[in-house]
């Protein structure tokens, strides 16, 4: 397919285009379920914990996929201004669930850099969790800096910024079913 003739969406200013069918998408979170199904069928029902708003539609997704037991919550990270010089500072708001001495799988739309993560990360830790594992439904290998492992990751991209199925560009194109990456650059 020429690009000329890929599906394009205008959000705010920028104008996108379509990068991956909601068809691959699908074939990608079956085969990442697939691997969470074996890891976890005879462990402690584990947690499944969304980080809105992002995840809201590969949680669904997923969850339609697993095929164990399991619980599921959200969570939300504000971020603002922090008093002391490391500047920003997450806030966890939303955990209503005793989290001591159980399985958790933090549900991600997309890990980049993984500041988001590794804040939630440690807020989790304080709470004394058995195990912390993170599935993503974007890993950016190429932007990640950080050392916690992403061991599930539906698929891995380059550095561009895309939109669609609960990701944004400034809150707008969560509802697209395929992913668009920007073209107007
Ligand atoms: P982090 O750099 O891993 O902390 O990612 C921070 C947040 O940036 C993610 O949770 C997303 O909300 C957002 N983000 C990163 N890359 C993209 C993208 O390509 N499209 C839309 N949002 C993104
Ligand atoms: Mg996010």
């Amino acid at each position: 397919m020429n690009s000329s003739d890929k599906k394009r969406v205008k959000l705010h200013d920028r104008t996108f285009e379509v990068m991956i069918p909601g068809s691959e998408i699908d074939k990608a979170i079956s085969a990442v379920a697939e691997r969470i199904n074996r890891d976890y069928r005879d462990q402690e029902t584990p947690l499944f914990l969304g980080v809105l708003n992002g995840s809201f539609m590969f949680m669904s997704e997923l969850m339609k996929k697993i095929d164990f037991n399991c619980e599921l919550s959200f969570v939300k990270l504000a971020s603002y201004s922090g008093t002391n010089s490391t500047g920003e500072v997450q806030e966890l708001i939303g955990l209503k669930n005793n989290i001591e001495g159980r399985n958790v799988i933090i549900v991600e739309d997309i890990v980049d850099t993984g500041e988001s993560i590794e804040h939630l990360i440690r807020s989790l830790v304080g709470h004394r969790p058995k195990s912390i594992e993170v599935v993503t439904l974007f890993f950016k290998p190429g932007s990640y800096s950080k050392e916690f492992p992403i061991k599930y990751s539906a698929m891995s991209i380059g550095n561009e910024f895309i939109v669609g199925f609960g990701l944004d560009y400034d809150q707008l194109g969560r509802n697209l079913k395929d992913i668009y990456v920007v073209v107007d650059d």
